[in-house]
This record gives structure tokens, sequence and C-alpha cells, in this order.
């Protein structure tokens, strides 16, 4: 399975003051032609000789500021080429959800993953101070999709110093409103670079915030509520799965198995790669992709510290976030909590 998150456009219908892409593209970006959709796609079609079953993620910006005909090209052409199991998803803020989209989810049998970052300010509309009115339109389309759709709607909650203390509130909200939750750290990118440390979280502070949620999600997991984290340390610790991916599905693992593509129609290893400085670029739509920097990053992925080997936890982590010379994993102590939490709890 292959997982291309594809970024058709950097441009945002939301002002977000943590968003780690920076406020210029999110005015004025790019926009991915078709033309350059179509080489993209045959640069992949071609590298890949077994691309048979895809997972397209369309993130940005806001995906859904594109339109629904877009997408269909987009469908229609993999299909062409013979790639018959795709599997449709959008990262969106949600502004934008209506009849169409229900409509284009349904036929593609595609579904929306959301975000929003409970009892902070990050989040909010073009112009307006208040990040409330914001979340009383999310809140809205929410239930929209639920209607539409009768089914959890997975969000990405970033945790930050504004809202760590909530995690109990976080949580009883998440399952009022039928969210699944991944729960992640406020990266040091964007606007918030500035001022990073006073908002965001230390390993400690954020491997307790985990342990909360878990004992917090106790209440919720048989009426099928999805905390990404705790559910896949869970799996890890009863031996369902051989390593947990908290931080990510791909850590530890991703060359190869994840494909970023930017509005201009560069290839990188991963979204987060390009919002943290483009290390893994690994070429374009034109050239196609870089053998030499694709091992060289497979290579990288390796790269993980002794003590990795011997704990496993989580599989060293991100090459994103490891110290360039012990390649200690900056969330190390944080998942290392989470472990020990997960295991009291069962042994
Ligand atoms: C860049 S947005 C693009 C998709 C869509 N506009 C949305 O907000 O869901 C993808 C995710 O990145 C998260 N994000 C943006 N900046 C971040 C930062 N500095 N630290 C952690 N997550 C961040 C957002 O909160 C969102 O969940
Ligand atoms: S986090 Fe998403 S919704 Fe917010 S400004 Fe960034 S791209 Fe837009
Ligand atoms: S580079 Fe890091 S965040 Fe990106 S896919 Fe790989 S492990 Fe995940
Ligand atoms: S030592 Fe830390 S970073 Fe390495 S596998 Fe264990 S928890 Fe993950």
């Amino acid at each position: 399975m292959f997982n291309i998150y594809i970024k058709p456009t950097e441009l945002c219908n939301l002002k977000c003051d943590h968003c780690y892409i920076p406020l210029s593209s999110r005015e004025n970006s790019f926009k991915m032609t078709p033309e350059q959709v179509d080489y993209i796609l045959d640069q992949c079609l071609n590298f890949f000789s077994d691309l048979n079953k895809v997972n397209l993620i369309f993130h940005g910006g806001e995906p859904l500021l594109m339109g629904v005909g877009y997408y269909g090209k987009f469908l229609d052409k993999l299909k062409q080429n013979g790639v018959e199991n795709i599997r449709v998803s959008f990262q969106s803020n949600m502004l934008l959800y209506n009849k169409e989209w229900k409509l284009f989810l349904k036929q593609n049998k595609a579904s929306i993953g959301t975000s929003y970052d409970f009892f902070s300010n990050f989040r909010r509309l073009a112009g307006c101070t208040d990040s409330k009115k914001y979340f009383i339109l999310w809140t809205q389309k929410i239930k929209q999709y639920q209607d539409d759709f009768r089914q959890r709607v997975y969000t990405i909650t970033v945790l930050s110093k504004q809202n760590v203390k909530y995690i109990p509130d976080i949580i009883d909200i998440a399952e009022e409103l039928g969210l699944n939750l991944k729960l992640n750290p406020l990266y040091n990118a964007g606007k918030i670079k500035a001022d990073y440390k006073s908002f965001s979280l230390t390993p400690q502070e954020y491997g307790e915030s985990l342990k909360i949620a878990y004992r917090c999600w106790q209440k919720y997991k048989n009426k099928g509520m999805v905390i990404e984290q705790c559910k896949d340390m869970e799996s890890f610790v009863t031996g369902e799965s051989s390593l947990t991916h908290t931080r990510c599905p791909y850590a530890g693992n991703c060359v190869g198995h994840i494909w970023c593509i930017d509005p201009k129609g560069n290839i990188y290893n991963c979204g987060c790669d390009v919002q943290l400085g483009g290390k893994y670029y690994m070429g374009n739509y034109k050239i196609g992709i870089n053998k030499e920097k694709y091992i060289k990053a497979k290579a990288e992925d390796n790269q993980i510290s002794l003590d990795c080997y011997e704990c496993g936890i989580c599989g060293g982590g991100c090459k994103l976030f490891r110290d360039k010379k012990t390649k200690k994993y900056l969330w190390c102590d944080s998942y290392k909590k989470l472990y020990k939490e997960v295991k009291n709890a069962f042994c």
C-alpha cells in the first residue's frame, strides 16, 4: 500500500496562528494544475510498477477549496491507469463541506478527517479575533457530516500550553460530538516559531497529557471512541501489534511507504518534512524521483540510537525529530511514560 499525500494548494480559508504553512502561501499559493497531476501520477506509476493499491490523502492548505470536479478528474486518471484499489481521504477544516461533497464522498467511498484544537485560540476565521466563531461553524459541519455518514469523525487536536490542562474536558466533548482523536504536540514551525517555548509542551508534559488521556479514554473506549496514541500503545502492550506508531503511523519506516507532493509538483518523503525544511526532497513532477536521494533517506530511517534497538516501543520515532548527534527521538520520554501507564493497567 502506497500513501500519497497530495497538497493541490496551500491556500486556506482560515488563519490559524499555529499553522506550519507560511501565511504568504496560505494567501497566495500555487494550485496544482491538471497537467502536473497527470505527470505526477505517471511518475508514481512508472517508479512503482506494482502500484495497484493507493491511499490518497488530500491535504493542504485547505483541500476542499479545489472543488469536487478537480478531484473527480484525478481519480479518473488513476482508474484509467488500472489503479483500482484507491482509498481517498481529505484532511480539512470542514468549512466548505456541503451536499455536493457528500455526494462525491459517497460515490468514491471517500472520507474526511478534520482538525480542532479545543480550549485554544489558534484556529480562527480570517479577520476574526474570537476563535469561538469558527468552533460554532465547525460543530455545525461535524453534525452535518455525521447525519450524512453516521460515523465518528477523525480529528487532529494540537496540544500546547494553552489546552493541555483540559484533557479530560477535551475527551468528554469529543465523545459528545462523536469524534475520534489524535492528540499531537505543537511543532516548532511557522509563525509560532518566534514564541515556541511559551506555547510548546516539553516531552514530559506531552507524556503526562497522554497518560491522562489514556485514563479518561477508559470511559469511552467501549463506546467505540479511538484516541489514536492510546489505542496504538494498548495494541503494542497487549501484543496485538509489534511496534507503536504513536507519533505517526509510519514512524521509523516511512520512506517508500509515503510520499508528499506539494502544489508545485515537488515530491518529498512526507508533509511534515516539507514544513520543517524539506530535507527529504526527492524530485519533482518533471524529473521524477531521484533514486540516490531515495536510498539515502531510507538509510536515515534506519539510523536509530542503540537504546531504540533494545527498547522497541516506537521503532526509534520519526527521523525528522531525532537529535543529530545522539539520534535520540524528541518524544521518546513521552512515549515511555504512556507505555508505563498502559503496562501498569494491564500487568
Ligand atoms: C496544515 S493542516 C492542513 C489540513 C486542514 N487545513 C486542517 O487544518 O485540517 C494539517 C494539520 O496540521 C496541523 N498543524 C498545523 N501547524 C501545526 C504546528 N505548528 N504544530 C502541530 N500541528 C500543526 C493542523 O492543526 C492540522 O491538524
Ligand atoms: S491549520 Fe489547516 S485550516 Fe488552519 S490555517 Fe493551516 S491549513 Fe488552514
Ligand atoms: S518523516 Fe516522520 S512524520 Fe513523516 S511519514 Fe516519516 S515518520 Fe512520519
Ligand atoms: S528508546 Fe524512545 S525513541 Fe527509542 S524506541 Fe524506545 S520509546 Fe521509541
